[in-house]
């Protein structure tokens, strides 16, 4: 059986390296699995691509499309005729694609329009924003697969919304939360995740006493008065405790364009997921507009204020691990002053049991036989 994996951006990274080590397990007991890796490119920066596969590694790509940059159409659309010629020359079994991101729509269409069979790995998550790219590229991208893995049964509650579950002759795919590879990959690594010179030099500084930020999502970097509410917020918030803020190149150069700047918090490069991990595990509080980072950050039990005005995370803003406070300087500022009284206790296991990996791997096998 081949399976080739379409991933180009940060995040989808993260999430293959726990599908990779599943079927790189499976084929320890009984060969089955061939994977091919497919990097669009999307990502290129060493420390946006390059570390991941170090770190956590993942095989190295098979191909790399070099397609990063630009606009989204245009972006999409090169990623789908170079997906194709690769999937024609492979004749894979079957095409594994993750998140949202232009590179997973781009992979799941070009495999849908020549039959092979897609696996959609976090389908089923809404914003219920139509105005953000990766609402537009997941809706799309799990009308056209054949394995809808889920990682919470919002998820699949989505689904159901949509008619996916309804009785039809002509239904053939799979809906399952199978669990969340972020969760796999968060137990798996924070045992191995030693971190760099770099970190450890910026944690010792900050007398481990700090919050972590990350903003990327271009519902904040495109609108001017979004992201310096946010700035504004965080330096206000850094003037008092040190905020730690790893910084998204798209960020970093529209900061440049709009000529913004930072007093208190501090600013460093991207840094990898073993860095990312170390933050995680020994901040007070996450600052973020990231998917994936909000997760995160509740698996570490930290509580998460989220720069978003709507979450596809729903769950842990109703548990009240995470606070929805969009781009408003008042509210985010307020949301730090009640943390600091606020005693959160996090006892549930949300995403699964940390199997999801291995599940993905059995259910697509199940599938091809
Ligand atoms: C993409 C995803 C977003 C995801 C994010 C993860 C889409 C539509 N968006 O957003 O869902 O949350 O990745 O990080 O697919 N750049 C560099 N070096 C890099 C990568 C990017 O300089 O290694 C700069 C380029 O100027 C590029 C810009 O960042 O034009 C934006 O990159 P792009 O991949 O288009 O979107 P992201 O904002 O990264
Ligand atoms: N991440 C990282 N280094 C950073 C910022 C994020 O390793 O400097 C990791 C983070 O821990 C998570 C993933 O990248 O595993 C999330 O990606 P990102 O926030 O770029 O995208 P999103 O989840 O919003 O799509």
């Amino acid at each position: 059986m081949k399976i080739i994996t379409v991933i180009g951006a940060r995040p989808q990274f993260v999430k293959a390296a726990v599908v990779s080590r599943a079927i790189d397990k499976y084929n320890q007991s009984d060969k089955q699995i061939e994977e091919v890796i497919v990097h669009t490119g999307q990502h290129y920066d060493a420390n946006m691509s390059d570390v991941f596969f170090e770190e956590m590694k993942i095989p190295k790509p098979h191909y790399n499309l070099h397609i990063g940059g630009g606009q989204h159409g245009a972006m999409t659309g090169q990623m789908l005729a170079k997906i194709e010629e690769v999937l024609l020359q492979e004749k894979p079994n079957a095409v594994l694609v993750y998140g949202d991101t232009n590179s997973t729509l781009a992979g799941a269409l070009a495999a849908a329009k020549l039959h092979i069979p897609v696996a959609h790995v976090e389908a089923g998550l809404r914003s219920f924003n139509m105005r953000m790219p990766e609402e537009i590229n997941r809706i799309l991208t799990d009308r056209i697969s054949t394995w809808l893995f889920c990682p919470t049964n919002t998820a699949i509650d989505n689904l159901k919304d949509e008619g996916f579950l309804r009785k039809t002759a002509g239904n053939k795919y799979l809906v399952e939360n199978v669990g969340d590879v972020m969760y796999d990959a968060a137990l798996f690594y924070k045992k191995l995740a030693l971190p760099s010179g770099e970190i450890s030099h910026i944690l010792k500084e900050a007398n481990h006493k700090f919050y972590l930020a990350t903003i990327h999502r271009a519902e904040n970097t495109d609108d001017k008065e979004r992201l310096m509410n946010i700035i504004s917020a965080l330096d206000k918030i850094a003037d008092n405790v040190r905020v730690i803020l790893p910084l998204h190149p798209r960020t970093r150069n529209i900061i440049k364009q709009y000529n913004l700047h930072f007093k208190h918090i501090k600013v460093i490069d991207p840094v990898g997921y073993f860095d990312m991990v170390t933050l995680l595990g020994q901040c007070q509080a996450v600052f973020t507009d990231s998917g994936g980072v909000q997760k995160e950050a509740y698996f570490f039990h930290k509580p998460c204020i989220t720069l978003r005005d709507e979450t596809e995370w729903v769950e842990l803003v109703e548990r009240g691990y995470n606070f929805l406070v969009g781009a408003d300087y008042d509210k985010i500022i307020q949301a730090q002053q009640e943390l600091v009284i606020k005693e959160i206790s996090f006892s549930e296991q949300l995403y699964g049991d940390g199997t999801a990996g291995v599940n993905i791997v059995q259910r697509i096998i199940e599938g091809l036989r």
